[in-house]
């Protein structure tokens, strides 16, 4: 089982739509390669975001909302997290959502009220604090194929377990100033967890986000970053209005714009092959 945290020192750069976006191709690919008879392999997300992103897009956006579960206040991410749910983790994890994905991806949700919690907690636990999302991802290991871990922007406790419990890390970037120096507190942040905490944790890549390249700015950034940092670069993926769309639809960009062809991933719009490129590339990435 591969755990990759997407993580970034700076907000707003695009983890959640990239965590949603890439686990959905994921599961695309895991599914188109099910033979006759097989299951297929299975993919999780871990909202571990107390602003909930993950958990209201898959819960159908803005507009619609998932089937109600019978489940109570704690039996979420946050309740595993401060142990105070009475639920095995295989109660709670749910069904994704992901109209294209919906056989193979799965979802543990967060909780915007009870997630505020978490953070004191994790941090008053001195001998323990750091590792809880590595006990609760243990009973999971021969379930899953790929966990992807949506983070909350920052160095804190939270974002901190999800890099102890996770093989791999990937980092979207934003082709601008503020971005690019984030990117360099990001990878410190990394080393550190390393050195302390997981030394098996590998980058397995930066991916540029939001991208246009039509003036010279965001070129320039591109270029200095795949010199400074070559073969961790990821192909890039587009700013574009189909993307947004999808997540305030409560959709991956591969539900929004499907392919009309069974087998095959992408469609007419470019955003689902870029998402398919750098799925493909990252998974050449964890699998080595
Ligand atoms: N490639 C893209 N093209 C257009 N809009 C995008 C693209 N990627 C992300 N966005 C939009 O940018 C905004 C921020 O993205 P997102 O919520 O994924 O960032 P984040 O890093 O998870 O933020 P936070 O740090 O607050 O959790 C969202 O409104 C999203 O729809
Ligand atoms: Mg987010």
């Amino acid at each position: 089982m591969k755990i990759i945290s997407c993580f970034s020192q700076k907000g707003g750069v695009g983890k959640t739509t990239a965590t949603i976006n890439v686990s959905a191709a994921f599961g695309l690919m895991l599914w188109h390669e099910t033979q006759p008879g097989q299951e297929p392999g299975r993919v999780l997300i871990v909202d571990l975001d107390q602003q909930a992103n993950t958990d209201i897009t898959l819960s159908g956006g803005f507009f619609g909302q998932r089937q109600p579960r019978n489940l109570g206040p704690y039996d979420n991410i946050a309740g595993l997290l401060m142990l105070d749910t009475q639920l095995p983790i295989f109660e709670i994890i749910t069904n994704a959502n992901i109209p294209v994905s919906a056989r193979n991806v799965d979802f543990i949700p967060s909780n915007r009220e009870k997630m505020l919690q978490v953070e004191p907690t994790l941090q008053s636990d001195p001998a323990n604090g750091l590792f809880r999302l590595r006990e609760i991802l243990e009973p999971i290991e021969r379930a899953y194929e790929y966990v992807f871990i949506d983070n909350p922007p920052g160095v804190s406790h939270l974002s901190v377990n999800s890099l102890v419990a996770s093989t791999h890390v990937i980092l979207p970037i934003q082709l601008e100033a503020a971005s690019v120096f984030g990117l360099a507190d990001s990878l410190k942040a990394i080393k550190s967890v390393q050195q302390k905490y997981n030394r098996d944790l590998q980058v397995a890549g930066i991916l540029p986000t939001m991208c246009n390249f039509r003036g010279a700015g965001q070129r320039e950034f591109y270029e200095g970053l795949c010199k400074q940092y070559g073969d961790l670069m990821l192909p890039p993926i587009y700013h574009r209005a189909e993307i947004s769309d999808a997540f305030t639809s409560g959709l991956d960009i591969f539900s929004y714009k499907p392919a009309r062809q069974s087998g095959v991933m992408t469609s007419s719009s470019s955003s689902t092959h870029e998402y398919a490129e750098v799925a493909e590339e990252l998974r050449n990435r964890l699998d080595r």
